[in-house]
């Protein structure tokens, strides 16, 4: 079944939400529908999601929660949306769901300065050792300024590298624009003219060509099968032993392990990373590094941007229930 076909307005709908969002999503959701809230202050295991969305009208998702072919079918026939606070959807199989006539949405759009600040603040934090510095100081080491102390990269006049020039992509790019930086990027298609005109002619390359050139990678492409280990061994092999990688939009885009291999052989000068492989876990090889910032998947992370995602999230499901077209659905793909 096509995802809008079949549009009519539920009554009574049961949303269940998999685990605590902030209050303004919430009560918007109870003016419409007898909610279920996650007790747990952690992801829900399979079971766990399964059951707690049985015989829900709409769930309301983390990036945390397989929503799978299985659960699909867990949550039973009368699924019509599958609402996640976020804009990565890689954790939803979006075609099964379509299959289904159940409609996906993210949060795109309320979510790109917050993450874009952090994308700059990790390129200016790896390239200036500040993760260092500060570890230096609460170890209680000795230390004093020196002409050779924790020297790190300056940014003005070097290239950035924007993986992937979606909203976040560009808004990342516009930051380092500020802080004097060339911009470069490589994605599915060519940006509009005005879009590179307005990034200083920013100028579209292969990704190999990409990576050879810039100064500093920042990755903000989503994770899809095509781009999961995008960065690979061989790949952080182009890159200058004097660069940086970026990441913070989808751990598995970077193979966890090479990064480890390269940042500890000195290929590359250092990575900074708010997202994971396997999150939480993080490689052991990087744990034990210095030339490696690790920061707790925080892009979104800030009170205004969390509450505008909940409450999108919730006028998703809200929309869906209510027979209309939600404000931002995802393409099945
Ligand atoms: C998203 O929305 O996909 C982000 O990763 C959340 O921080």
């Amino acid at each position: 079944m096509s995802s809008t076909t079949g549009m009519f307005a539920i009554a009574n709908p049961r949303i269940a939400v998999t685990r605590r969002i902030p209050e303004p999503a919430l009560e918007l959701l109870r003016e419409t529908a007898d909610v279920w809230v996650s007790p747990h202050d952690r992801p829900l295991d399979t079971d766990e999601l399964h059951r707690a969305i049985a015989g829900a009208d709409a769930a309301v998702t983390l990036l945390h929660d397989r929503v799978d072919a299985a659960c699909l079918d867990a949550a039973g026939p009368q699924l019509r949306c599958v609402a996640n606070v976020a804009v990565g959807y890689d954790n939803i199989d979006a075609r099964a769901a379509a299959q289904r006539g159940v409609i996906v949405t993210n949060t795109p759009g309320v979510l790109t300065d917050a993450t874009a600040d952090l994308a700059m603040a990790l390129i200016l934090n790896v390239t200036r050792r500040l993760g260092e510095g500060e570890r230096r100081i609460r170890s209680g080491q000795p230390w004093s300024w020196d002409m050779f102390f924790l020297l790190g990269h300056g940014l003005a006049g070097k290239t950035l590298g924007v993986i992937g020039l979606g909203a976040i992509g560009q808004a990342t790019a516009h930051r380092a624009r500020a802080f004097g930086m060339e911009i470069v990027y490589s994605a599915r298609r060519r940006a509009l003219p005005d879009v590179e005109q307005a990034l200083g002619g920013a100028r579209a390359l292969e990704l190999d060509e990409l990576l050879a050139r810039a100064a500093v990678v920042s990755i903000h492409c989503p994770l899809t099968p095509q781009t999961r280990h995008l960065i690979d061994a061989r790949r952080l092999t182009l890159m200058d032993s004097d660069a940086y990688l970026v990441n913070t939009a989808r751990g598995p885009i970077v193979d966890e392990r090479a990064l480890a291999q390269a940042l500890r052989a000195g290929s590359i000068a250092g990575a900074a990373l708010d997202v994971f492989e396997h999150e939480p876990a993080v490689h052991p090889g990087l744990l034990e590094l210095d030339n490696v910032v690790l920061i707790p998947h925080l892009g979104s992370a800030t009170i205004e941007t969390r509450t505008a995602m909940a409450v999108l999230a919730a006028r998703n499901a809200i929309a869906v229930l209510a027979g209309q077209p939600p404000p931002t659905p995802v393409s099945p793909g």
